[in-house]
């Protein structure tokens, strides 16, 4: 039997208002404009309030996917949640999102897999759909990364943004934007300790020293990161075409997780792909981790720029090592 075909009903995303540019982080850490701009693209990042949190940034983007997939909260009958920067260590934070919606009973989870966790939870979310227990699962990818920032330590807090982004996988193909054709995911614990957040954990719970050594921050190893983004993100999207008899040519439209331009001039020359077919966002964001690529995703929706039949190819990496691939076809 073949297994039932999963759609993307609603796409929705959110960035909160407060803007952090180069130049304001001139005046906190030893940066420059011209430094952040010719190493990674980003000109500016959307900073959440001290008062809004994961949760609430995910609950807005939740709205606007349901909004968008014109479904009621009741409609909803799971939800997966990714992020880094989870409300706390639990209960879920999925669980907060369930109840800011208005809904009770169904099941919730969260789901850890660094800047590659949409994609990661798309997966998921077609698997649970395809066993016929659920019709529309909600998928949110939310942090605010800006919460686990060391803005003492300017190797990595120029990087990162806070934001949001949601989407409505379901079996109903009617009113469906794209269908969700393949995924492939892939991960390499032997790396994980070129990006992590040491502190909190079984490993080091909170303690005078865990502060004092700033083990509550993200740390990471640039270069390192870089390389394996580059090298893991191309071999996920090679062989998730060479798995559906594509060429790089019938990509209109890749997704890229919205970390470095360099990474993503880096993937486009590997694969011969015009850079005008990488949805870029990440000059006004930076990297808001699980978040990124969804939100790059939902303002290009927004934008007009997918066409009935668009191959889509979402291309992601993130801790763990993490990497990723999805591919669509656009619909409506
Ligand atoms: O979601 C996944 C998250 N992470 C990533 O995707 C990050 C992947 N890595 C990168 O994007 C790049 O490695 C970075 C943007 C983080 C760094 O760029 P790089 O070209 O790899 O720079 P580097 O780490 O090799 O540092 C080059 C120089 C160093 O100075 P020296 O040793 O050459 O004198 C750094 O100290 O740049 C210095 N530097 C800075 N200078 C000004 C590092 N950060 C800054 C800064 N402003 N913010």
């Amino acid at each position: 039997m073949n297994p039932k075909k999963v759609f993307i009903r609603g796409i929705g995303s959110y960035l909160p208002e407060r803007v952090l540019t180069n130049r304001d982080l001139e005046a906190m850490v030893d940066t420059s404009d011209e430094w952040i701009v010719s190493r990674t693209g980003i000109r500016e990042r959307r900073i959440a309030a001290d008062d809004e949190f994961t949760s609430d940034m995910a609950t807005q983007s939740a709205r606007r996917a349901l909004e968008d997939a014109k479904m009621s909260p009741q409609e909803i009958d799971c939800i997966l949640l990714c992020s880094v920067t989870f409300d706390m260590a639990f209960p879920a934070t999925a669980c907060i999102v369930q109840k800011n919606l208005g809904i009770s009973s169904c099941p919730c989870m969260d789901i850890e897999a660094g800047c590659s966790a949409l994609v990661y939870s798309m997966e998921v979310a077609a698997g649970l759909l395809q066993l016929g227990h659920y019709k529309n699962i909600l998928v949110v990818a939310s942090d605010k990364l800006t919460s686990i920032t060391d803005w003492q330590d300017r190797s990595t807090c120029v990087l990162f943004g806070d934001g949001s982004s949601a989407m409505v996988l379901s079996t109903e193909a009617s009113r469906a934007q794209a269908e969700l054709v393949d995924t492939l995911l892939r991960a390499e614990g032997k790396d994980g300790e070129i990006l992590m957040q040491p502190g909190g954990g079984s490993r080091h719970p909170a303690s005078v020293e865990t502060v004092q050594n700033r083990l509550h921050y993200l740390k990471m190893n640039g270069r390192e990161v870089f390389k394996g983004a580059v090298r893991g993100t191309g071999a996920v999207l090679k062989d998730i075409l060479a798995r559906n008899r594509l060429e790089s040519a019938a990509l209109q439209h890749i997704i890229p997780h919205q970390a470095n331009q360099r990474i993503i001039d880096a993937v486009a020359e590997t694969f011969a792909i015009p850079l005008d077919k990488f949805v870029v966002i990440l000059h006004r964001t930076g990297n808001m981790s699980a978040g990124s690529a969804g939100i790059a995703f939902d303002e290009a929706y927004r934008e007009g720029r997918f066409a009935e039949n668009d191959l889509i190819a979402f291309a992601t990496f993130g801790a763990g090592m993490t990497y990723a691939t999805a591919l669509l076809r656009w619909l409506a």
